[in-house]
């Protein structure tokens, strides 16, 4: 036999043998999935995987379920069958005409579980597990038109774009519900969901017992508690449906909110293992009635009591009250009737607003018809606007509520408010307390900032809808970027295969001339600066778009390697905090690279100017440590290939015309293939300061080492001053960092935030920097945290690591100009390390 008949064989032989022992994409009615220990169905990024398997592999029943493909124990998000285990490995899941998508056990004529669907035409159905671990039956392969869903049937995981809450239409309530054990996926005891009736809310119950209320559609708790980088919500509220769905703008970040049997409902975000961000209910006030009906419970002060009874109202029971147990509640003290004798509302602010599955909702009355129609109404003990979820909707409705005012609690950063009646004599009491103390002219402000504050969240709502519904059709449809233009190692633009079109992002190839002519012939006027590589140009293309032209020097560090490098590097990047590649241009000797043109420089520039750095409020610092942040995250972790960069420095980051920080600069950044988390160099480049101690001594760098040179930035940029060349009396032998740490240790590190800033930054926020910092720069790389772990702290206030001790290196007595680079080569311990200084900017 010659060698093309052998291939033809084993061809042959791979494909008979594949299909029972790889993992399958599509289940189709002749191509069932099976539970022996091989099949598994796997979502196409390989983000989810679906299968047969047993909760901690303590019993020998099995179930379907799907679990995320990459994290290490397997940890289920959703489960089929979960009341209907088979009771051996006997299970198949397929697809026929018995109810669409089945599980079948030994028996294979009565399905253990089915998705209840009749199928027009079973042999062309087909099964698919999404990315975003929707398992959908659809009707065929070439509609997509989705006949059932795993979203529609939720276990007790709340998956990012998963909906929960109510189908109108089909009238299908989607809930979480708790796990019967850890062991045991059955249905459990707590439900958490959208509450229809009355003025609709999310509702945690345990049992048939009201547990903890998630809030109204206005100002749900769970979709603000972080800040909006990380998650977004959106509710919909409409004759379809009445849904509320969360979503994640960092792709890289793993995220669930599960329902515990416990009754807790916590989100967590997967950064080596689950992190909680946020869990409910969380202090006593969260509990349902813990205050009982007609009070309010304020969690601000733990040591006295929480309860305080609303205005107009007293304790039921002064004894129990006397003793802290406020479950009685308050009543109205008898008195006048409170029907036309003069009675009135207070506002009550920052506060949930009162259970309301019994309140009375008009979507027709304004708020001040809302008050009048409350008012005629004796019923009536309070009234609200009632935020239906659609912003846009100019008219807001009116919700009134009739009889007890249950679980009212404080929401310190929510501004829901509601009106409580009370009689005249109340009324009088707090119309005293407020009044005079603001002026008509101050009146007349606030409800024009109001006025102004109302259209910017319709705005933005407006924008998060319209984001969202084109996100939706993405999902299914990706796209791909087709250049018309050559590459620039690409001699021709001719054969290129359809793979590699797809797999890299091509980038334009300039002519010299163009380029020349763009900078006025490298003119002197038109250079931006010079690194330690070449000179900067600013340049105007032909068409006015302005661009900066980085000219590698002929006899510069680097060379056609690292050149290569960095153009294949940054051709493959596209994240708003990287700096944009328009081009390059090889020429004989000549190598240049094209870059978007950013009007505002470097972060240097302004950081440590004297007279510039006033220009950058806090507000701005923060969301530019934020913005590198995530830059720094998307090399790590999202752009598909693993990327250090290697000299991340203030001078690398370059700001846009809005002050968005850009990275820039991947001239000495690395690529990590696959599963490595680690290398070690003979050639160590970075920059004096920013250096980790492991890079600088040992040549070793990981994604660990770009963390300690963002946590030097992240100090440079509170302080306003540079690690090295930093100098301070009272800590002579310190640098920036060793000096932060002392003052972090006594507890005054706010001594040192740039005095430029005044007292116009949030304590809270700039303390929490400085501490993320102070953990980035910890000495031993395994105790800093991943850039993942660092947005997540970034984002929300829960409690962060304490630090252990930086690391000092470099601290050194200098005397030369500003060092900025160094070139060490084959450093191996600290002593033999040969600094050979580069660029001086
Ligand atoms: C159960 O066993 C499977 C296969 O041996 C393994 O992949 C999985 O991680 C185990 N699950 C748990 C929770 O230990
Ligand atoms: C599994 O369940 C079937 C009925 O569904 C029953 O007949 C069989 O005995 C069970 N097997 C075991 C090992 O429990
Ligand atoms: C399918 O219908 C049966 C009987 O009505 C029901 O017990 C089962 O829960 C349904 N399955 C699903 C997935 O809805
Ligand atoms: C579906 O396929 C089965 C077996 O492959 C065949 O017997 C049956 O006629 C097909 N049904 C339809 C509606 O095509
Ligand atoms: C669920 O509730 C029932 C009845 O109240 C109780 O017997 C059972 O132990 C509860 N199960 C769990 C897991 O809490
Ligand atoms: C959240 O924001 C991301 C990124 O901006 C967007 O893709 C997603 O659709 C948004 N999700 C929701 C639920 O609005
Ligand atoms: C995986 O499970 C084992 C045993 O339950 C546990 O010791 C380990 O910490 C878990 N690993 C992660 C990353 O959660
Ligand atoms: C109004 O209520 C307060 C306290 O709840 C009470 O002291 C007062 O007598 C009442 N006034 C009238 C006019 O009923
Ligand atoms: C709690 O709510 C009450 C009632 O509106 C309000 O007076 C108080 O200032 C709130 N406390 C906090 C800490 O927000
Ligand atoms: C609200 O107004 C719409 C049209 O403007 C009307 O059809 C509807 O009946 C009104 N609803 C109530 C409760 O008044
Ligand atoms: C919101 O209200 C506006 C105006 O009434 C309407 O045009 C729009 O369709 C509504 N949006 C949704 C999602 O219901
Ligand atoms: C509060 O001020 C308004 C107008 O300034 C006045 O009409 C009203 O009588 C004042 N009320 C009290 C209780 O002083």
């Amino acid at each position: 036999m010659d060698s093309t008949e052998w291939s033809v064989i084993s061809i042959l032989l791979i494909f008979t043998v594949i299909p029972s022992c790889l993992s399958l994409d599509t289940i189709r009615p002749n191509q069932p999935l099976r539970d022996d220990g091989h099949d598994i169905l796997v979502s196409s990024r390989k983000i989810f995987a679906l299968g047969f398997f047993s909760p901690g592999n303590v019993s020998h029943n099995r179930y379907v379920g799907v679990w995320y493909n990459q994290v290490p124990n397997q940890t289920v998000v959703w489960v089929a069958n979960r009341d209907n285990p088979v009771n051996d490995t006997s299970g198949l899941l397929t697809i026929d005409g018995n109810g669409g998508l089945v599980i079948y056990g030994k028996d294979r004529n009565v399905p253990l579980w089915s998705a209840n669907v009749t199928l027009s035409s079973p042999n062309s159905s087909v099964v698919k597990l999404l990315d975003t671990g929707n398992l959908v039956l659809l009707e065929d392969e070439v509609s997509q038109n989705r006949l059932w869903e795993g979203f529609d049937y939720p276990t007790d995981t709340m998956l990012p774009y998963m909906k929960l809450g109510l189908n109108r239409r089909s009238g299908l309530n989607r809930f979480l519900t708790s796990w019967k054990s850890q062991g045991d996926p059955g249905t459990g005891n707590c439900s958490y969901g959208m509450n229809p009736s009355g003025f609709p809310q999310l509702i945690l119950y345990k049992g048939t017992k009201t547990w903890w209320r998630g809030g109204p559609l206005s100002g749900m708790p769970m979709a603000i508690t972080a800040r909006p980088f990380i998650f977004n919500s959106t509710v919909e509220n409409n004759q379809d449906e009445l849904t509320i769905m969360y979503g994640v703008i960092s792709d890289s970040s793993l995220t669930k909110t599960v329902l515990l049997g416990s009754g807790i409902i916590q989100r967590t975000v997967w950064n080596d293992r689950w992190t909680s961000i946020w869990s409910a209910p969380a202090g006593p006030c969260d509990y349902f009635g813990n205050c009982g009906p007609n009070s309010n419970c304020d969690p601000s002060n733990p040591s006295i009591f929480e309860c305080t009874c609303l205005p107009g109202y007293e304790p039921k029971s002064p004894a129990d009250w006397n003793l802290k147990d406020g479950s009685g509640g308050c009543v109205i003290k008898t008195g006048v009737s409170m029907c036309g004798n003069g009675e009135g509302f207070v506002k009550l602010e920052y506060v949930n607003i009162p259970e309301s599955s019994m309140a009375r909702v008009n979507m027709n009355l304004s708020l001040k018809a809302c008050k009048e129609e409350c008012l005629r109404d004796c019923s009536c003990t309070a009234y609200s606007i009632a935020n239906d979820g659609n912003e846009s909707r100019k008219v807001r409705g009116c919700v009134t509520w009739h009889g007890d005012l249950m679980d009212v609690r404080n929401l310190s950063n929510v501004r829901a408010y509601f009106f409580v009646r009370v009689n005249s004599t109340v009324l009088a009491l707090f119309a005293k307390n407020s009044n005079g103390s603001v002026s008509k002219n101050g009146k007349l402000a606030i409800s024009l900032a109001s006025v102004l504050v109302f259209f910017l969240v319709i705005f933005f709502v407006h924008w998060l809808v319209k984001k969202n519904r084109k996100d939706k059709e993405i999902e299914n449809n990706y796209v791909f970027r087709v250049a018309t233009l050559p590459t620039c190692f690409q001699n021709t633009s001719a054969d290129l295969d359809d793979e590699s079109r797809i797999n890299s992002e091509l980038i334009p190839f300039f002519d010299l001339r163009t380029i020349a002519a763009a900078t006025n012939n490298f003119s002197f006027s038109n250079k931006l600066g010079a690194g330690g590589f070449g000179s900067v140009y600013k340049g105007v293309l032909s068409n006015g778009n302005e661009v900066a032209v980085k000219r590698l020097s002929k006899n510069s560090g680097q060379g056609i390697e690292e050149f290569k490098n960095e153009v294949e590097l940054i051709a493959n990047l596209q994240h708003r905090n990287l700096v944009r590649i328009i081009g390059c241009c090889v020429k004989d000797e000549e190598k240049m690279l094209i870059y978007e043109y950013l009007p505002n420089k470097s972060l240097d520039f302004f950081i440590f100017n004297e007279k510039k750095r006033s220009l950058l409020d806090w507000t701005r610092r923060f969301e530019i440590i934020c913005g590198i942040a995530r830059g720094l995250l998307y090399l790590h972790q999202d752009s598909r290939l693993r990327i250090i960069h290697r000299d991340l420095k203030a001078s690398n980051v370059l700001l846009d015309a809005s002050m968005n920080p850009k990275i820039s600069d991947f001239g000495m950044a690395r690529i990590f293939k696959g599963d490595q988390n680690e290398a070690n160099t003979n050639r160590v480049v970075g920059t004096y300061g920013y250096m980790s101690p492991e890079y600088a001594m040992e040549g070793l760098f990981s994604v660990k080492s770009d963390v300690y040179s963002f946590g030097i930035l992240v100090l440079e940029i509170i302080t306003g001053r540079k690690n090295t060349g930093y100098y301070h009396e009272e800590y002579p032998n310190s640098n920036l960092v060793g000096h932060v740490w002392n003052l972090w240790r006594e507890g005054t590190a706010l001594e040192i935030v740039d005095s430029s800033l005044g007292k116009s930054y949030l304590v809270n926020e700039v303390v929490r920097c400085f501490q993320i910092a102070l953990l980035c720069v910890q000495d031993s790389a395994t105790d800093r945290p991943t850039m993942s772990a660092v947005l997540v702290m970034l984002s929300n206030d829960a409690a962060l690591a304490t630090p252990r001790e930086p690391a000092f290196v470099f601290k050194r007595t200098y005397t030369g100009g500003d060092p900025s680079t160094i070139t060490t080569e084959g450093a191996k311990s600290y002593n033999d390390v040969t600094c050979t200084i580069v660029e001086a900017r």
